[in-house]
């Protein structure tokens, strides 16, 4: 049968491809719907998103929306992910076996089934899964055009939010986004 989006999270609330499941409450699939103008794609979730099992409800949740408010977009318009369904322990940063794993069973396929106009890679996870790249420095700001789908790096709103230079190069990031969607 052909995956659906709501297949698709039902698969990962029941992953135990790797290690991660161990530890989790819950998975967090994320949230939205097919079609969706915007995907935004995370690293992994954190506490209070491992409590309810959903992808931003904490302090960067609140950032993000902020972000996203200045490009006259609310969350329920967006579809939002992690690279990483599953919360590594102490909010370390998901390993590369972990990202591989997640992208090939979960992400990829989502990615295809929303199929928006955008993906968005928020921070060094996204930004490695996707693209394969590391340097987000190096790369926020542009888009790059892969399979015939268009992806803009920026930052994680973990950063922004904690870092007023980054927060700064964020807003300059999603006056850019705005232009594209
Ligand atoms: N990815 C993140 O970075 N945060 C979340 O809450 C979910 C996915």
């Amino acid at each position: 049968m052909a995956d659906t989006l709501f297949s698709l999270a039902e698969g990962i609330r029941r992953c135990t491809a790797c290690p991660l499941y161990k530890n989790r409450t819950l998975a967090v699939p994320g949230e939205g719907g097919v079609g969706a103008r915007l995907m935004l794609i995370g690293e992994a979730p954190g506490a209070q998103e491992d409590r309810v099992g959903l992808p931003f409800v904490g302090r960067s949740g609140k950032f993000l929306d902020l972000m996203l408010q200045k490009i006259g977009l609310l969350r329920n318009e967006v579809f939002v992910t992690g690279a990483c369904k599953c919360r590594p322990l102490d909010n370390r940063m998901p390993m590369h076996k972990e990202l591989v794993m997640c992208r090939e069973l979960w992400l990829n396929k989502q990615i295809e089934l929303v199929s928006a106009r955008v993906v968005v890679l928020l921070g060094g996870a996204a930004l490695w899964s996707v693209l394969g790249e590391k340097d987000v420095k190096k790369w926020h700001g542009r888009v790059v055009v892969r399979d015939a789908r268009m992806y803009f790096v920026t930052y994680h709103p973990a950063a922004g939010m904690r870092f007023p230079a980054i927060r700064k190069i964020m807003e300059r990031d999603f006056e850019k986004l705005k232009k594209m969607v």
